[in-house]
C-alpha cells in the first residue's frame, strides 16, 4: 500500500485530538483510504505528548517538516498568525499538500497562497464549524447552487457564553471562563466575543459559496458582551432567542456579510441550537434550504475535520481552492442601507412624559413600534422594551443617538437586531 507521510505542527488542544483519533483508527483509515497513513515528525515547542506509539520523530522547529523531502503533508495546528502564514506558504512552495484548521490565515492571507499553490492541495474544512463538513457540503455537495443567503452561528464560545447565560442564569464573565475551561476559546477571548473569529469563519464560507476572493476586511463585526441577562429574558418573554449569528446575503450583484447578536424567533430551528453547538443555514435556489448542524469546537470534534481533509487528499480529490482564485464577481458591501427589526430597551427615570418622548421620537423618524413593555425596576427606574417593525439602519442610528441624549437615559440604548 502506498504510504502518505505526515509532518504535524503544533501540540495543543486539536492536535492532541488528531493524534487520540489516529491512534485509535489509524488502521481503520488506512484500509478505508487505500493509503498507509504515518505521522512521519511533530514539529512544536515543546514535547508535551508522548510520540512513541506514532514512531514519529520530534523536532522543535517547524522549518523541518517542510525542508523533509520525505513529508507529503504538513498539518499546521499552531494556531496564531504569522508563524502559521509562514508554514503554509513554504509548504506549498514546497508541493507538499498543507491542512490547516487555522481560519485567521486563510481568511486573512488566502488570497496570497494563489501564486503559490502548484501540485499541493490547500485545505482547511476545520477551519469553519468544527466537525461540521460544511465547506465541503457548499464547495461540492452543493456546487451547482447559487446562495441567496448563508446563516451561520460559528463561534461555539460565544453560543456557549449566551446560551449558559440563558439557561443557567449565569453571568456573562462566569459562561466566559467555563468555555475557556473546556477548550473552546481562543488564545485572545477578544476574537470569540468581539466576533472576530465568527468573521474569519463567514469570510472562508463566503468565498467558497460564491467563488469570491477572501474579503475579511469588508464583513462588518459587532461583540456579544454588551448583551445583558435581562436582554435575554425580555427577549424570551418577546419570543426570541438571542444567538451570535454570522450572516452573508446576496441582493443582485452584492454582499452584505456581517457577524453580529441577534434576537432569533423561537420558531427557528437556529434558535434552540446551544451549547458550544454550531449551524449554518443555507438558502439555495435548487436545494432549497438546508440546515447543518454539530460541534463547533473542541479537540476530539475539530480534528475530525482535519482527518476528512486528510482523507480527501489520500483519495486524490481535487483541492475547492482554485475556484476561488478568480477576481471578484460580486461587491462585497457594507450593510448600513439594509433594513431590519430592532429590538430596544431604553432604561430610564421613571418620570411622567418620558415613554411619549421615547415613542414620539421614533414615530417622528417614521420608525414604527411592532411590541412594547414597560418593565418597573427599584429605585424610581424603569426599562422600556420594544421590538420596531423593519427600518432602515441609518435611520434609526440617526434616531437613536438623538434619544441617547435625553436626560432620563440611565444608560446606553440598547439595540439587538432582529434576524430575518
Ligand atoms: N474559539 C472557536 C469557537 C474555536 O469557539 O468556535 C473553534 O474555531
Amino acid at each position: 500500500m502506498e504510504s502518505i507521510n505526515i509532518g504535524l505542527a503544533g501540540l495543543g488542544t486539536v492536535a492532541q485530538g488528531f493524534l487520540e483519533i489516529f491512534g485509535q483508527k489509524k488502521r481503520v483509515l488506512s484500509d478505508k483510504l487505500g493509503r498507509e497513513l504515518k505521522i512521519a515528525k511533530v514539529a512544536s515547542r515543546s514535547q508535551k505528548v508522548d510520540l512513541e506509539e506514532f514512531g514519529a520523530i520530534f523536532s522543535t522547529e517547524l522549518s523541518s517538516l517542510v525542508e523533509d523531502p520525505a513529508i507529503d503533508v504538513v498539518i499546521e495546528l499552531i494556531g496564531g498568525e504569522q508563524d502559521a502564514l509562514g508554514l503554509i506558504s513554504a509548504a506549498l512552495k514546497k508541493n507538499k499538500h498543507v491542512v490547516t484548521a487555522n481560519k485567521e490565515v486563510i481568511a486573512k492571507h488566502g488570497n496570497s497562497f494563489r501564486g503559490e499553490i502548484d501540485s499541493g492541495q490547500l485545505r482547511f474544512e476545520a477551519a469553519v464549524a468544527g466537525a461540521i463538513p460544511i465547506l465541503q457540503g457548499i464547495g461540492v455537495g452543493m456546487v451547482a447552487n447559487d446562495f441567496s443567503s448563508i446563516t451561520g452561528i460559528v463561534n461555539g464560545t460565544s453560543n456557549y457564553i449566551l446560551s449558559n447565560m440563558s439557561i443557567e442564569a449565569a453571568s456573562f464573565e462566569e459562561s466566559l471562563k467555563q468555555a475557556q475551561k473546556l477548550g473552546f476559546a481562543e488564545a485572545d477571548p477578544g476574537f470569540d466575543v468581539d466576533g472576530i473569529d465568527a468573521a474569519h469563519k463567514l469570510t472562508i464560507l463566503m468565498a467558497l459559496a460564491y467563488g469570491q476572493p477572501f474579503s475579511f476586511d469588508k464583513v462588518v463585526t459587532e461583540g456579544i458582551s454588551h448583551i445583558t441577562s435581562s436582554d435575554i429574558q425580555y427577549a424570551s418573554e418577546l419570543g426570541f432567542a438571542i444567538k451570535p449569528v454570522a450572516v452573508v446575503r446576496r441582493s443582485e450583484d452584492t454582499l452584505a456579510a456581517m457577524v453580529y447578536p441577534a434576537l432569533v424567533g423561537f420558531d427557528r430551528i437556529l434558535s434552540r441550537v446551544n451549547g458550544v453547538m454550531n449551524a449554518v443555514e443555507v438558502e439555495s435556489d435548487y436545494a432549497g434550504r438546508l440546515f447543518f448542524s454539530g460541534p463547533g469546537a473542541g479537540s476530539l470534534a475539530t480534528a475530525s475535520a482535519v482527518v476528512s481533509d486528510l482523507g480527501l487528499i489520500a483519495r486524490n480529490q481535487g483541492s475547492v481552492y482554485p475556484s476561488l482564485m478568480g477576481t471578484e464577481k460580486l461587491g462585497v458591501s457594507y450593510p448600513d442601507q439594509s433594513t431590519s427589526c430592532c429590538y430596544l430597551r431604553f432604561d430610564v427615570v421613571d418620570e411622567k412624559g418620558i415613554f411619549a418622548r421615547i415613542t414620539g421620537a421614533l414615530s417622528d423618524s417614521g420608525i414604527s413600534i411592532d411590541e412594547v413593555f414597560q418593565k418597573n425596576r427599584d429605585g424610581g427606574r424603569a426599562s422600556i422594551v420594544m421590538i420596531t417593525h423593519p427600518a432602515r439602519e441609518k435611520d434609526l442610528e440617526d434616531c437613536l443617538s438623538n434619544v441617547g441624549k435625553f436626560g432620563e437615559l440611565l444608560q446606553p440604548i440598547q439595540r439587538i437586531r432582529v434576524l430575518s
